[in-house]
C-alpha cells in the first residue's frame, strides 16, 4: 500500500515514521511536515534526522509544510516533546549535520499534488499525525485530486475527552478549521482518537522487550520512549507508560482488523469559548444522516477499540 505521511515529529510521530518505513506491506512514497509539536522548521529538520537514523531509502526527503494554522495563532508543546520536538532522543544526527536528510525543495502541498497527479485512483492513502493544515490547504488548492485519495487515516480527536483542553485533542486543537475542512471532504476517513491511543501504552515490560543494549537503533528508541514516558507521567499522571498515539495510524493501514469502530458523523467545534477544537461525534446517530463520506454524511470511521497485543506484536516485528 502506497502511503503519504504528514507529521510533526514529535516522539510518537517518529514511531509512525519508523513503522511506515519498515512494516511489510507499506511503501512510504512521501513524507511532509507541519507546525504542531514544535515550530515547523524544527519538525522538518527532525524528519530529516529520523529518515537518516531509520535508514530510509535515499530518494525520500521531507517536504516542509505550513508553519502556522489556517486562522489561529500557532502553538508548540514543549512539555510533552521538549525544546526541539524530540527532547531527550539520543543517536540522531544533529539538525545541521551533513547526515541529516535535506528537505525536498517542493512544499508539502506541491509534493502531495505531484504524487497524486501521477497515481491511479485509490492508489495512495494519506496519513496525518499532526494538525491537518497541509491536507486542508492541499484540498483547497487541488480539489480535483482529492477523490483520487484512497483514504485518510488520522490520529486526532477524542470522543468526549481531550488532552490539551478539557475536550480538545492537541492535533485538532492546533488547527480546528483545517480539521473541519478535511472532515467535509468526500473521501473515506478513519479517526484514531485518544480513546483508542490511550490503550496503546508502552510499559516497562515493553521496554525490556525492546532491549536497548542490542543495537544503536534500539538505544535511540529507548531514549525516545524514556523521555516520552517521563513527560506523560509528569503532565498527565500516566504511571504505566506513554501512549503511542501516532504509531497506530500505520498499524491501521496494514491490519485494520486490530481495530473496531463505527461510521459516525464528526464535526469540529469552531466557536466555543471553552470547547474550540472538540471533535463533536454523533455517537447516537442523532442527526440521522446519510452514509456519504462528506459534509452531509456519516463522514468518518471512528475507531473504538484496539487489539493491544496485536499492535505491539506488529510494533516489535518492525
Ligand atoms: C497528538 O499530539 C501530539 O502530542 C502527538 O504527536 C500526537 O500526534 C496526541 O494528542
Ligand atoms: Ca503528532
Amino acid at each position: 500500500m502506497k502511503v503519504w505521511l504528514d507529521c510533526d515529529p514529535g516522539h510518537d510521530d517518529a514511531l509512525a515514521i519508523l513503522l511506515a518505513l519498515h512494516t511489510p506491506g507499506i511503501e512510504l512514497v512521501g513524507l511532509s511536515t507541519v507546525h504542531g509539536n514544535a515550530h515547523a522548521h524544527l519538525t522538518l529538520a527532525n524528519a530529516g534526522r529520523l529518515l537518516h537514523a531509520f535508514a530510509a531509502p535515499a530518494h525520500l526527503k521531507p517536504h516542509g509544510g505550513a508553519p502556522k494554522p489556517l486562522l489561529r495563532t500557532g502553538r508548540v508543546d514543549l512539555e510533552i516533546h521538549g525544546l526541539d520536538g524530540l527532547g531527550g532522543v539520543e543517536g540522531l544526527p544533529p539538525a545541521d549535520s551533513s547526515l541529516t536528510r535535506p528537505p525536498d525543495p517542493l512544499h508539502a502541498v506541491e509534493g502531495l499534488r505531484a504524487v497524486l497527479a501521477s497515481a491511479q485512483p485509490d492508489e495512495i492513502s494519506v496519513v496525518t499525525t499532526g494538525p491537518m493544515t497541509n491536507f486542508a490547504l492541499f484540498a483547497s488548492m487541488y480539489p480535483e485530486l482529492v477523490p483520487k485519495v484512497k483514504q485518510l487515516v488520522f490520529m486526532g480527536g477524542g470522543v468526549g475527552v481531550g488532552n490539551r483542553s478539557a475536550v480538545a485533542e492537541y492535533n485538532i486543537l492546533c488547527d480546528p478549521e483545517a480539521a473541519q475542512i478535511v472532515l467535509e471532504l468526500p473521501i473515506p476517513k478513519v479517526m484514531i482518537p485518544l480513546n483508542v491511543t490511550h490503550t496503546a501504552i508502552f510499559t516497562t515490560a515493553h521496554m525490556e522487550r525492546l532491549n536497548p543494549t542490542l543495537t544503536p537503533l534500539r538505544h535511540t528508541l529507548s531514549t525516545l520512549l524514556f523521555f516520552f514516558a517521563h513527560a506523560y507521567r509528569d503532565v498527565f499522571g500516566f504511571l504505566e507508560g506513554p501512549p503511542l498515539h501516532d504509531a497506530l495510524t500505520i498499524a491501521y493501514l496494514v491490519k485494520p482488523e486490530l481495530f473496531t469502530g463505527k461510521r459516525q458523523h464528526v464535526d469540529i467545534e469552531l466557536h466555543g469559548e471553552r470547547t474550540a477544537g472538540e471533535t463533536v461525534v454523533d455517537v447516537w446517530d442523532y442527526l440521522k444522516i446519510d452514509a456519504s463520506w462528506g459534509r452531509t454524511g456519516r463522514n468518518c470511521f471512528v475507531t473504538e477499540t484496539l487489539d493491544v497485543e496485536g499492535f505491539f506484536n506488529l510494533f516489535f516485528a518492525c
